[in-house]
């Protein structure tokens, strides 16, 4: 009796078990666009600009409306991109990563000038600019440096040797000062990061859970969470302040000081920073696709370039020219509506979406609500792409 007891419990368990994988397979599969139809959204008041190639993040400086973009070349990234285990060092060519300024009412793009850097190893990714809290007019760049290894390693072996390279510039300057580049152990796949206006300190995020390993090509698929968030301080060094996050890609900070992760696995975590810079884990807001870098617009709203196609991503990655797949740019938003009562506490909209002819997958949008003007651009991408409103 006892034993038949269990047989039922361990079958209803296995039952209950089995609706719950559907479930969660079926909405994870969602997610990464087995069956979304690719409609274009957003895309009627949009041009292409040229001259900007393969920037991963773009960062508003919201007084002058100034773009700064990470950027390198097609090729670069394809050979070289470690997130994505592109490690085909000896093809890396040397000048083609650089910063960029896109100045919208101009037109005009600027390369900026490096001085100062004594090791001149520069493969961009993930950066934040931010204006000085002493002087509004001088802005600290905080810029992930995916350096080649030197002394012969192989990048296959040992992963890239990654660092974050601080920076100090000028509102519409084109030189870009060294100041420091900050390596830590805990610092190993940082992604992007959030700086301080000191010129001191950052948040980052590992967008896995070391260099090399085989269970880095299994977050995704099985929605493991080994990603983290880190802070360094130029005095103090870094430490992980919050472990085991699903998928960190983009980190911004918003105006109330809540700092906001996106993940490839369609979602956005709020963390909320303490006074002795810890992180506690906030709000986590669902989303209905795969998501990358992210900012808060002036006005409030979340914006974040989206995967509409979490598969043909994969192809596209090695063959940017040969295979043609979609983008997307969503805004977060706090619910007004009624729903807000039953407890949905944000909004998600796709502001815009391409089925990847006229704008290749985006992995960086970003809003000025100032100018109602919205800009993506992608790791692999061409040109950027402005939208007015
Ligand atoms: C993508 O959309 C454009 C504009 O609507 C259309 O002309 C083109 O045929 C579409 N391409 C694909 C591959 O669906």
């Amino acid at each position: 009796m006892a034993l038949r007891c269990f047989g039922i419990f361990t079958a209803v368990l296995v039952a209950i078990g089995g609706a719950y994988y559907q479930l969660s397979l079926k909405s994870t599969l969602e997610k990464a666009g087995l069956w979304r139809q690719i409609t274009n959204i957003g895309a009627e008041n949009c041009r292409q600009v040229k001259g900007l190639e393969a920037c991963e993040k773009i960062v508003l400086h919201q007084p002058s409306g100034i773009l700064y973009l990470a950027c390198s070349s097609i090729e670069n990234r394809v050979n070289w991109t470690p997130a994505l285990d592109h490690l085909n060092a000896s093809a890396v060519l040397p000048d083609k990563d650089h910063i960029a300024a896109y100045d919208p009412s101009s037109n005009k793009i600027t390369h900026m000038k490096i001085k100062g850097m004594a090791d001149t190893r520069l493969s961009v990714h993930g950066m934040d600019v931010v204006p000085s809290s002493k002087s509004p007019a001088e802005l600290w760049f905080y810029v992930v440096n995916h350096r080649v290894p030197r002394d012969g390693k192989d990048p296959v072996e040992v992963g890239a040797d990654s660092v974050v390279e601080i920076f100090k510039g000028g509102v519409g300057g084109s030189v870009l000062e060294w100041v420091k580049t900050i390596e830590s152990e805990h610092l190993h796949t940082p992604n992007d990061v959030a700086g301080d206006p000191d010129g001191q300190a950052f948040y980052f995020t590992n967008d896995n859970y070391a260099k090399r390993g085989w269970k880095r090509q299994l977050q995704i698929p099985l929605g493991l969470q080994q990603t983290s968030v880190g802070y360094c301080h130029v005095d103090e060094g870094c430490r992980i302040v919050a472990p085991k996050l699903p998928a960190a890609n983009g980190i911004t900070r918003a105006h109330d000081g809540t700092y906001y992760v996106a993940s490839v696995l369609a979602k956005v975590i709020a963390l909320e920073r303490q006074t002795d810079n810890s992180m506690i884990l906030g709000d986590i807001i669902e989303a209905d696709r795969g998501l990358d870098n992210i900012q808060v617009a002036e006005n409030g709203d979340i914006y974040a370039a989206g995967f509409p196609d979490g598969f043909t991503i994969q192809s596209y990655f090695v063959d940017p020219f040969g295979v043609v797949c979609p983008s997307s740019a969503v805004r977060i938003s706090k619910n007004t509506d009624r729903s807000s009562f039953f407890g949905e506490k944000y909004k998600l909209e796709v502001i815009f979406q391409d089925n990847g002819t006229f704008t290749p997958p985006a992995t960086s949008a970003v809003y000025d609500s100032r100018r109602e003007r919205l800009f993506l651009h992608g790791i692999l991408s061409t040109h950027l792409t402005v939208c007015e409103a």
